[in-house]
């Protein structure tokens, strides 16, 4: 079958890397070869093995009625969306690893896909190398979806171990993640959190059936953690880690938020480090399934892209259904409403934290000033600890974060 990449960079380069490399891998599972007949780009590619492919054309493949797979590692919606609309009406089946793409035009994508009778399939845009979208949609289909939390961003996982393990300052930890072509190009998208934020906005889409747009998520990313924090959950049995968290309300909504955690280190995620995902998902026949694996980087994530491209090939005359349908714009709770328990730190009188807020769990850090007072509270609705904070006369909040509990 033959094939086209649209864009050429981290991803792109190792999808055609693998396209070369496992040639005859590939060809003995398919029973027949992808041969790449196109790569777009802009740049130049000096000394490339697909130089002579390079095309800055993108009607080239449009109209090539031989192309019958693209791989779309292009990033961002402009022009990605209007190129992969476009090849799914010419039915060609097409495979991205864009993650902003997918939880923002997922459900129109896939319908599109459908009416054509084409694939559009995205197992690199959640987990880099991690096989998870697939094993929810397929593997896990008996079940009901329950909950999921996952480590989604390799970036900030590796900033926040490098800082938890290592002592790294923060932009160090950042600069390094960069030089290893895990980060974005803005790296504002995996340190604030939008990154992790469309991943959960995916698999929430493909858990409960109905499209997360990533403004129905609050989402909040590792830039505010400090030190201080840090040191007290290393003194207490913790590690921080920034999670895509969804569960399913007794409601029939689902509470779906993106935060740094405190994760108990008896919890499975709490042992993923560097750049590496996990991933907890339950399902009520299942129970609990763990995924873990490399996140980010060239070959892990191209080397989900060339599944799904394997996958198009073999079954081109079969389209995958995701169970992904239409956008509810009252589906997601909102999260001020939604129970957690949290760790907070602040200064004040102790009694009167224990007035205001009842049963909570002092933690202690050797040093702290004698009028520092951190503790872990029992699970409630952020409004209603909100309001027992504010009700404490002369206590200042100095952190805020939520705790990774059982319920
Ligand atoms: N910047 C992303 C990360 C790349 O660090 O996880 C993979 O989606």
């Amino acid at each position: 079958m033959k094939a086209a990449i649209l864009g050429y960079g981290v991803v792109g380069s190792g999808v055609g890397n693998i396209l070369y490399k496992n040639a005859d891998i590939i060809e003995a599972k398919l029973g027949e070869k992808i041969e790449l007949k196109y790569v777009l780009d802009l740049r130049d590619f000096p000394g490339d093995i697909f130089e002579d492919k390079l095309t800055r054309n993108f009607e080239d493949i449009l109209n090539d009625s031989e192309v019958q797979l693209v791989c779309e590692a292009m990033g961002g919606t402009n022009p990605a969306y209007d190129f992969t609309k476009r090849l799914l009406e010419a039915g060609k089946h097409v495979v991205s690893s864009n993650k902003e793409l997918v939880a923002t035009y997922g459900y129109e994508l896939l319908t599109t896909a459908k009416e054509h009778n084409v694939n559009y399939l995205f197992e690199a845009s959640v987990g880099g190398g991690v096989p998870i979208l697939r094993p929810l949609w397929q593997c896990l289909a008996a079940n009901r979806m329950e909950q999921f939390y996952g480590i989604l961003n390799g970036t900030t996982n590796f900033i926040l171990t490098k800082m938890y393990n290592e002592d790294m300052p923060f932009e160090e930890a950042l600069s390094l993640a960069q030089q290893l072509g895990y980060a974005e190009k803005d790296p504002t998208a995996d340190i604030a959190g939008a990154d992790v934020c469309r991943k959960t906005c995916i698999l929430a889409s493909i858990c409960f059936g109905k499209h997360i747009d990533p403004e129905q998520v609050a989402t909040q990313g590792i830039q505010d953690i400090q030190i201080r924090d840090v040191s007290y959950a290393k003194a207490n049995g913790y590690e921080i880690k920034l999670l895509g968290y969804c569960r399913k309300l007794d409601s029939g909504k689902i509470d779906a938020i993106v935060s740094p955690f405190f994760v108990p280190k008896s919890n499975q995620i709490a042992t993923v480090s560097d750049v590496f995902n996990g991933i907890v998902v339950v399902g009520d026949m299942v129970d609990e399934v763990f995924f873990y694996g490399k996140g980010a980087g060239s070959l892990p994530t191209a080397s989900a892209c060339v599944g799904d491209m394997i996958d198009c090939a073999m079954h081109a005359q079969k389209r995958k259904n995701f169970g992904w349908g239409e956008r509810d714009a009252a589906f997601v709770e909102d999260h001020k409403n939604c129970q957690s328990a949290y760790y907070v730190r602040g200064t004040g009188d102790i009694n009167a934290v224990k007035e205001a807020l009842g049963e909570v769990s002092f933690l202690s850090l050797q040093g702290a000033p004698l009028d520092e007072v951190a503790f872990i509270t029992p699970c409630q609705t952020e409004s209603e600890l909100d309001a027992k904070l504010a009700s404490i006369a002369d206590f200042t909040i100095a952190a805020k974060i939520r705790v990774l509990t059982d319920n």
